[in-house]
């Protein structure tokens, strides 16, 4: 028998995914403001009521109220179960999907694993220990000083300090053969080649701690003191850290802004640090690699906007150009990504310094739109008002387009070229895709799963465990607001422990989305529940125009008021088999009752 499906590998193909294209294929689907919408197939319906939203990565029908994510939208249509539905996905997105081994091996992993993150979370309180108390932390201090840097910046940035000598944090932290083994899988060790010695990694340098989206250490990055090279130094590839995938500053940058409206990418990490420090708590760095496309969907599922912020030197526009190459498969509409260039010699670091706050800010509001900087970039050194200049634009130009997701901003994109080129839109139509390939419709040969229309909204009594669920569901940043699961441990039932569950899940993965949560419940009877609550929930919320743009303050007193609601009827509950007591009750007991009156005054 098959082992089952990693979580990690569906959270992961859900992130990958297009709900749009995976639908299309199925079903032909028209834009329609932010979303796109089509006859419901799954109950008989004369106008569309059946919206599939880009942005959030779900679909959803207003008629009957069927909903989820691709996963469970392959799983409806194509009449599957749910792993073979996971297998549809994942050939879509050219990935095979893995299978857990049913040996101990996979539980082992996941302890590997949690055994690294603790080493590495040690050696970054031990370099933040250096660096307060080390009797060599003086030069480490002062270069911070020297830089500008203030106390408390880089306490949010939890830098530290390794001091010289080889083998500081081997003593520490690597005592018997085992710790040195996983010192040296997290990458801060290197053994030397004569003797097979091992010795410290990072020494005499300041230390960056790199923290996941979770919170985690992952990596480092250290600088020297000095002149000397290499400046920095940064952990290898482990099981834990992949460069290409991360962002020096995301971590710190969501937790102090709880609406991230634009994130900046910027090259280094004192970048980040500076701009931080001048309240400017949304840059973000790559680790010393170029921008990927994985980088900026990363990016993208944060905020909607992207800055790049590049210095104004050859490899600042080699880097940008590069930049943009990876930017055009993750435009999607609503998505918008701007190019700021720095004057030569300056890096966001000493312009911020040098100019403050509010002229960087005045410098990010006016970097230049993407749909510029391509047709600049395409057309350095062309001369438009030739011919062969306008024809050399669009051999160039076009292929980017073609690069962009359909969609409206890529028929802007066209029309623009047409517009500089001369050429019609159908000839360069022609130059974008000499050879569209036909779309495979993969009709099943069963009817998709029927549902019956649903019940008036004001007909919709929700329990209010569903109703948290849902809102939870559908706005998963409000979970750092919610109480703690075990605030809920008195409410019994499957939807209690569904609810104790999503509360603990958004608390390890605050990051996680709307998409990828779907994807956490897909055996009965949890799917049944999931589902009932998301949708039912969207539709108390009208359409999916107002999920993607509810106001997220609406939204959290509604759920404040419901989770209160569920806190309070665990004193009520109390409060009523004491009361049942009638004239039996001792001293202590009136205490209680007291206490809980007060309790639940104070939760009104
Ligand atoms: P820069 O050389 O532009 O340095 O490297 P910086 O960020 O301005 O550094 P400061 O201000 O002198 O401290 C940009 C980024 O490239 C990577 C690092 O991630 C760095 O932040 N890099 C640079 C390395 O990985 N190794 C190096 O030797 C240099
Ligand atoms: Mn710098």
């Amino acid at each position: 028998m098959a082992g089952r499906i990693p979580q990690a590998f569906i959270d992961d193909l859900l992130e990958r995914v297009d709900i749009v294209e995976v639908i299309d294929r199925r079903l032909p689907l028209k834009k329609s403001g932010r979303n796109y919408s089509a006859r419901c197939p799954f109950h008989e319906e004369k106008t569309p009521s059946f919206s599939v939203s880009p942005d959030k990565q779900f679909f959803y029908c207003f008629g009957c109220g069927a909903g989820g994510n691709a996963i469970g939208f392959v799983m409806d249509f194509d009449r599957v179960d749910f792993p073979q539905a996971v297998e549809t996905v994942a050939t879509l997105a050219g990935l095979e999907v893995p299978r857990e081994a049913q040996s101990e091996q996979a539980p082992q992993q996941q302890k590997r694993q949690r055994d690294l993150y603790q080493t590495l979370d040690a050696a970054a309180r031990l370099y933040r220990e250096h660096l307060r108390r080390h009797p060599q932390a003086k030069r480490a201090v002062d270069y911070l000083k020297d830089r500008g840097l203030t106390g408390a910046i880089a306490r949010d940035f939890g830098i530290g300090y390794a001091p010289p000598g080889w083998d500081n944090l081997l003593q520490a932290l690597g005592k018997d053969d085992s710790e040195r083994a996983l010192l040296l899988e997290a990458g801060m060790l290197v053994v030397k080649e004569e003797d097979n010695k091992t010795y410290d990694r990072f020494r005499d340098r300041i230390m960056f701690p790199i923290i996941d989206s979770r919170g985690r250490v992952i990596a480092f990055g250290g600088r020297v003191l000095s002149d000397e090279k290499p400046k920095y130094l940064n952990s290898p590839e482990t099981p834990i850290f992949h460069k290409g995938r991360e962002l020096y500053g995301l971590y710190q940058a969501r937790k102090a802004l709880r609406h991230l409206q634009r994130l900046v990418v910027v090259e280094g990490y004192m970048d980040v640090v500076a701009l931080a420090q001048y309240g400017i708590r949304y840059a973000v760095a790559t680790l010393g690699t170029a921008t990927s496309t994985e980088h900026l969907q990363k990016v993208f599922r944060h905020c909607s906007e992207v800055i790049f912020c590049f210095d104004g030197d050859k490899a600042g526009r080699q880097a940008a150009k590069r930049a943009l190459e990876s930017a055009l498969p993750v435009m999607e509409d609503g998505r918008q990504a701007r190019f700021l260039f720095l004057p030569e010699g300056e890096d966001p670091d000493t312009l911020v310094r040098a100019r403050g706050t509010e002229t960087f800010e005045r410098l990010l509001d006016g970097a230049q739109p993407l749909a510029d900087y391509l047709f600049d970039s395409a057309g350095e050194g062309i001369d438009l008002n030739s011919l062969e200049g306008r024809a050399r634009l669009s051999k160039l130009a076009a292929p980017m387009i073609g690069k962009l997701p359909s969609g409206v901003f890529q028929q802007l994109m066209l029309n623009a070229l047409a517009q500089r080129t001369g050429l019609s839109n159908e000839r360069l139509d022609a130059l974008l895709k000499p050879a569209a390939p036909a779309k495979p419709s993969p009709k099943p040969n069963v009817k998709p799963l029927q549902r019956r229309p649903l019940p008036p909204r004001n007909e919709i009594h929700l329990h209010p465990i569903l109703h948290a669920i849902g809102l939870l569901l559908l706005h998963p940043r409000l979970a750092q607001h919610a109480p703690p699961s075990n605030q809920f441990n008195h409410l019994s039932g499957e939807t209690a422990t569904l609810l104790r569950d999503l509360l603990d899940l958004l608390h390890k993965r605050p990051e996680a989305n709307t998409n990828v949560l779907l994807g956490h419940w897909y055996d009965e009877p949890w799917r049944h529940r999931v589902e009932e609550a998301f949708n039912q929930v969207s539709l108390l919320l009208e359409n999916v125009e107002q999920l993607n743009l509810a106001a997220e303050e609406g939204v959290e007193s509604e759920l404040t008021d419901t989770l209160k609601h569920l806190e309070s009827s665990h004193i009520e509950m109390q409060l009523d088999s004491l009361l049942r007591k009638g004239s039996d009750l001792n001293a202590q007991e009136k205490q209680q009752i007291r206490q809980l009156l007060s309790q639940k005054d104070s939760k009104h």
